[in-house]
């Protein structure tokens, strides 16, 4: 065997083992609860965790918010989770969470013509914003990723209450571990992509054991 041949088996037995070691330890949801009757809300539904995550509780049987910035794509999320699952009760709202005059007017509507809510996945998430700002003058990827759920889930939190026994998911990231340099009175400095993303990602921990705390009764 060259030496060319060993490092292409060595990589190749390092990926093979790495792939068996997540097949042993990744959680995976595999819940087949009805949730017939249920109301759940995704936001950043339309790709990646939070489309998947909305299919899942389509399959299921519930009623599927689909809480997205851009109404194309968007829509054809709801056209693909119909088709897949034969459940039509998939909707679309829109919402950016890079405005909380978005959020706000958002959960205005929620709450005027939604009966319960089951289930608020907070998932919307960006990276790599730089030191850009919303138009609320924060952060953008702070505002994105911990203070628009922060806000959205407080503006449904008496629909929520209202629809018990009801759950709020906040989708964190392992980053979070690798936050540094975070300060309440100095958030809004950009220090860079990845200690912002990681410090956002701190803020969803904290805000959920917060609230759990809060939540408790
Ligand atoms: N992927 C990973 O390995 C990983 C690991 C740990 C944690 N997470 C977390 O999981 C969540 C989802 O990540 P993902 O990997 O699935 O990301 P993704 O595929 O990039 O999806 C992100 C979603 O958030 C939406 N979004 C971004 N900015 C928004 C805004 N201003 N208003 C409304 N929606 C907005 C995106 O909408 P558009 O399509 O319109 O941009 C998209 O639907 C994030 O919170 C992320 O931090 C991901």
């Amino acid at each position: 065997m060259d030496w060319c041949t060993t490092i292409v088996s060595l990589i190749l037995g390092a990926f093979l083992a790495f792939k068996i070691y997540l097949r042993l330890t990744i959680g995976w949801c595999k819940s087949q609860t009805c949730l017939v009757g249920k109301t759940t809300i995704v936001t950043g539904a339309n790709t990646g965790i939070g489309f998947e995550t909305a299919l899942d509780f389509a399959k299921r049987g519930a009623r599927v918010i689909l809480a997205c910035r851009d109404q194309k794509r968007a829509d054809d999320a709801r056209k693909k989770i119909i088709r897949e699952t034969g459940n039509e009760n998939v909707v679309v709202k829109l919402v950016d969470m890079a405005s909380f005059e978005s959020v706000r007017a958002f959960a205005k509507e929620i709450n005027e013509t939604e009966d319960r809510l089951d289930v608020l996945v907070n998932n919307a998430g960006m990276l790599g914003t730089g030191d850009r700002k919303s138009s609320d003058g924060l952060p953008l990827l702070m505002q994105v990723n911990h203070f628009s759920s922060f806000l959205l889930t407080n503006l449904l939190i008496g629909l929520l209450k209202k629809s018990t026994p009801s759950r709020i998911v906040n989708v964190s990231s392992m980053a979070a571990q690798y936050a540094s340099k975070f300060d309440i009175d100095t958030f809004d400095k950009h220090i860079s992509d990845s200690t912002n993303y990681s410090n956002s990602k701190l803020c969803n921990i904290f805000f959920t054991k917060e609230l759990a705390k809060k939540l408790r009764d």
